[in-house]
């Protein structure tokens, strides 16, 4: 496919066809075009847990509202930032982190990559709403220094969601002045 009728097509899928399964080789190859994102000084602070236990997938609607379909996904990735291994200060007059913003660069180039391979994803918030990080943290029992970024629920399509009206906006650009 090409990137920019990638770009233009991708939709979030949230209905998956439950006889279809993403093989090992193919969620990896989308892992490994994920890490293909910049990072801020190039620290590539990212982790990936994929999770197929359909108990966990279930269980994620009461830690994250809105992820009710996660329990049809085929598979479950979550993107995770090493908050130890990300561009960051911590000083007396800054303290900031690129941490989240790399994760959400990852997941984007694995939202694209999925759908390259003709796989339907939904990116699910997760950071920064604190309480989902710390509950899904604990839930799945993430090292101290993992920061849950993303949840990312992957299949192959069931639904085709329709084009989306007026995503394009003229307005929103602004040549040369405000
Ligand atoms: C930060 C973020 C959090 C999101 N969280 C959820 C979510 O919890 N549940 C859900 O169904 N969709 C979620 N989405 C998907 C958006 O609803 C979706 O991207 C938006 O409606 C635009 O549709 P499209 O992805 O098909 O272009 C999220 C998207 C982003 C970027």
């Amino acid at each position: 496919m090409d990137l920019m009728e990638g770009l233009f097509t991708r939709r979030s899928v949230r209905k998956y066809d439950p006889d279809k399964t993403i093989s090992k080789e193919t969620l990896t190859e989308i892992l490994k075009a994920a890490q293909y994102a910049p990072t801020a000084h190039n620290k590539q602070p990212w982790e990936f847990l994929v999770v197929d236990d359909k108990e966990v997938m279930a269980h994620l609607r009461s830690i994250q509202r809105w992820t009710s379909f996660a329990k049809d996904a085929d598979k479950v990735v979550f993107v995770c930032g090493d908050v130890d291994q990300s561009f960051s200060r911590v000083k007396e007059d800054e303290t900031w982190s690129f941490v989240d913003v790399d994760c959400a660069l990852a997941t984007q180039n694995l939202l694209l990559a999925a759908h390259a391979k003709g796989i339907g994803t939904c990116y699910c918030g997760c950071a920064p709403m604190q309480k989902v990080v710390d509950t899904l943290k604990e839930y799945l029992n993430l090292p101290k220094n993992v920061r849950p970024f993303a949840i990312v629920t992957m299949g192959y399509p069931a639904e085709v969601p329709p084009e989306p009206m007026g995503r394009y906006k003229e307005e929103k650009i602004h040549w040369g002045k405000w």
